[in-house]
């Protein structure tokens, strides 16, 4: 739920999908950067951060915590950090709609001095909380959640190493031990049971702090001070989902994604789009402070579109763009099916149960279960009321197979995208030919 006012859009379908995009900056990296940034000493100057909501929640919460923000340059966002001592808070840290902020920034304040409480939007107070609980108060931190989930009450306290491996494959959990880790006592260690995107240990390194890997485990030490950067945020392969699975929809579209993050961790995407019968040319790539950015050419094979099974480790490392799979699922041939995704039942909404509401309104044939979907291919949708239950992806996702549907749809709830995405109406709009 986003507190943003109202909209709703209308799309209607399209002949091709064509042209050339740079998009905003990757929102997970964002949010780390904007941190890092407030915990470092000396100013941090960020190029193409997210235009997001939800990375916006993140750098307020580093104001409200004695950071400096300065947006006045066109060029970038500078945050002049507060070398390593948070201040209280008078207000509660307010995380908007973004679960990312609330379970990162809990093992981030965690260690300092003082009482914090953290507060979220409608959706933010139903997702659960008790997986950061867990480590961070094995740590010695004490956190009061209200069954589970927001408002959380933090007493902050200095913090011992722990052992933890991860129950449950979540980035945000691992960065949360990692953050309170890096202000710890000790030496804090961590296994996943899958390995998920490592924006974290990526820009813990860019900003100073070591890490080490022995096989599956991951170390960091204690006491360690971060120092400012100059970073340009990669454009965001998340958002770019949307409009490869567009470019999927038609036979001659044609698509090039301009600095768009390529990290190898998230990048199993690309493996399903070309699965799919996606033709990927990879025209220009570079590291920065250990992210690949890379520019990219999509075109969709002659052979059409295939189907693909998107299971175990798979879901979980493209978890946030199955919407988007599974709203152009009907379009494949042979059809997509999903499964080991019950996270998706926790995120901005139920997205298991809105994807197959809104599929159904399209007049599509499927199968829920409560891991994920089967959706058979070789369907055609007819324009429908989508609800996007103020959900950022289910908006776009739907906004995708509108494309391809015949008659117009309209997103309810448009306005949601905006929590990752602001401009992408205007950029769908401008890359389908009608
Ligand atoms: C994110 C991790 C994932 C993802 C979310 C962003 C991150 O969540 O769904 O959109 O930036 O670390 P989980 O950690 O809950 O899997």
């Amino acid at each position: 739920m986003s507190t943003l006012a109202a909209t709703t859009q209308i799309v209607r379908p399209a002949r091709s999908f064509q042209g050339s995009v740079t998009l905003p900056g990757d929102k997970s990296i964002s949010h780390r950067y904007a941190m890092l940034a407030g915990l470092a000493s000396g100013t941090t100057r960020l190029s193409n951060f997210s235009t997001g909501a939800d990375p916006h929640s993140s750098l307020a919460c580093m104001q409200a915590l004695g950071a400096t923000i300065d947006t006045s340059n066109k060029e970038y966002i500078a945050v002049t950090g507060t070398a390593g001592y948070f201040t209280a808070s008078d207000t509660p840290l307010d995380c908007g709609n973004s679960g990312s902020t609330m379970r990162m920034l809990a093992g981030l304040i965690a260690p300092h001095p003082h009482t914090y409480t953290l507060i979220g939007d409608a959706s933010l107070t139903l997702r659960p909380m008790e997986r950061i609980r867990k480590p961070l108060s094995q740590m010695g931190a004490q956190l009061d959640l209200v069954e589970g989930h927001a408002p959380i009450t933090i007493h902050g306290t200095a913090l011992r190493a722990i052992d933890f491996d991860t129950p449950i494959p979540s980035a945000q959990v691992k960065t949360a031990v990692l953050f309170a880790g890096l202000q710890a006592e000790g030496t804090t260690s961590l296994s996943e049971s899958v390995r998920t995107r490592d924006h974290s240990e990526q820009a813990l390194r860019a900003f100073g702090a070591t890490l080490t890997r022995t096989g599956e485990k991951l170390s960091i030490a204690g006491g360690q001070k971060l120092s400012a950067i100059d970073a340009t945020v990669p454009g965001d392969l998340s958002s770019a989902a949307f409009f490869l699975c567009a470019a999927l929809l038609f036979p001659d579209s044609n698509l090039i994604l301009d600095s768009i993050g390529m990290n190898p961790t998230r990048s199993s995407l690309l493996d399903v789009i070309v699965a799919l019968g996606g033709v990927i040319k990879v025209l220009n790539v570079e590291e920065h402070h250990g992210e690949l950015i890379g520019t990219i050419q999509v075109n969709r094979a002659p052979t059409g579109l295939k189907g693909i099974d998107i299971t175990g480790a798979l879901s979980a490392q493209i978890i946030d763009e199955l919407p988007v799979l599974a709203a152009i699922a009907p379009y494949t041939r042979d059809g997509i099916r999903i499964r080991d995704a019950k996270e998706l039942r926790v995120k901005e909404s139920d997205r298991i149960a809105l994807v197959a509401q809104n599929l159904k309104a399209m007049g599509a044939q499927f199968t829920e279960h409560e891991d994920g979907l089967d959706i058979p291919g070789g369907q055609e949708l007819h324009g429908a009321t989508i609800d996007s239950g103020s959900d950022h992806r289910i908006a776009m996702a739907f906004a995708i197979a509108a494309l391809r549907a015949t008659g117009e749809t309209e997103i309810m709830g448009a306005e949601a995208a905006a929590i990752s995405f602001p401009e992408f109406f205007e950029h769908l709009d401008a890359l389908s030919q009608r």
